[in-house]
């Protein structure tokens, strides 16, 4: 039988602290920013054919969910980010579809970024769908004291694609790239 004392040191040992904010090196939550439509790499990824005509979509590192509230309805989409919304409960079962939309880019902490490409494809069974940012300027902490890494569009193809070696990584975009399982 399961005690209470057992859930409590499950809880304690749980491996995902990676999405704990206080255990980040910078205040990554930060560079959320509200926008008035569905973001590019989202339209991008829904346009492209490559993704299931319907299915449960999970949006990893959502910030203000605002992308999980835009698109099509025949995406039922829900949203967990580490900071703005923390239902870890959200993350206990797997979905055709996943999303990192500008998360990778803002980790500072070269194994958090390859740990949590990696559990997001981990959650999938169908297509993970992945943005960051492709700016021709140098990587870095910022003036607020978040940081920003920016790829060159072939170096990031490459670096999903070695974390994800079953997966057939997609270009669709400068930055933006479906992972087919
Ligand atoms: C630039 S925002 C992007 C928010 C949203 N996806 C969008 O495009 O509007 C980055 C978000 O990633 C979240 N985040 C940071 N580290 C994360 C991690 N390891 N796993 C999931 N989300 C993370 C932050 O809390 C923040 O809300």
């Amino acid at each position: 039988m399961t005690t209470l004392w057992d859930s409590l040191l499950t809880q304690e040992s749980d491996s995902r602290d990676w999405l704990n904010p206080k255990n980040w090196g910078t205040p990554r939550w930060k560079t959320a920013i509200k926008r008035p439509t569905l973001s590019l790499p989202m339209r991008n990824a829904v346009a492209s054919g490559h993704l299931p005509k319907q299915a449960n979509w999970l949006d990893i590192g959502c910030g203000h969910a605002q992308d999980i509230e835009r698109l099509p309805p025949e995406y039922n989409a829900v949203g967990f980010d580490p900071y703005y919304r923390p239902k870890f409960e959200l993350l206990d079962t797997t979905y055709p579809v996943t999303s990192l939309i500008y998360v990778l880019n803002v980790i500072e902490s070269d194994v958090d970024r390859d740990r949590t490409l990696q559990f997001a494809f981990s959650l999938c069974t169908k297509a993970l769908v992945l943005a960051v940012r492709t700016d021709a300027k140098e990587s870095g902490i910022t003036s607020i004291g978040t940081y920003q890494k920016y790829y060159k569009r072939k170096e990031f193809v490459a670096y999903v694609q070695s974390q994800c070696p079953i997966g057939r990584v997609i270009d669709v975009g400068s930055g933006h790239v479906i992972v087919i399982k």
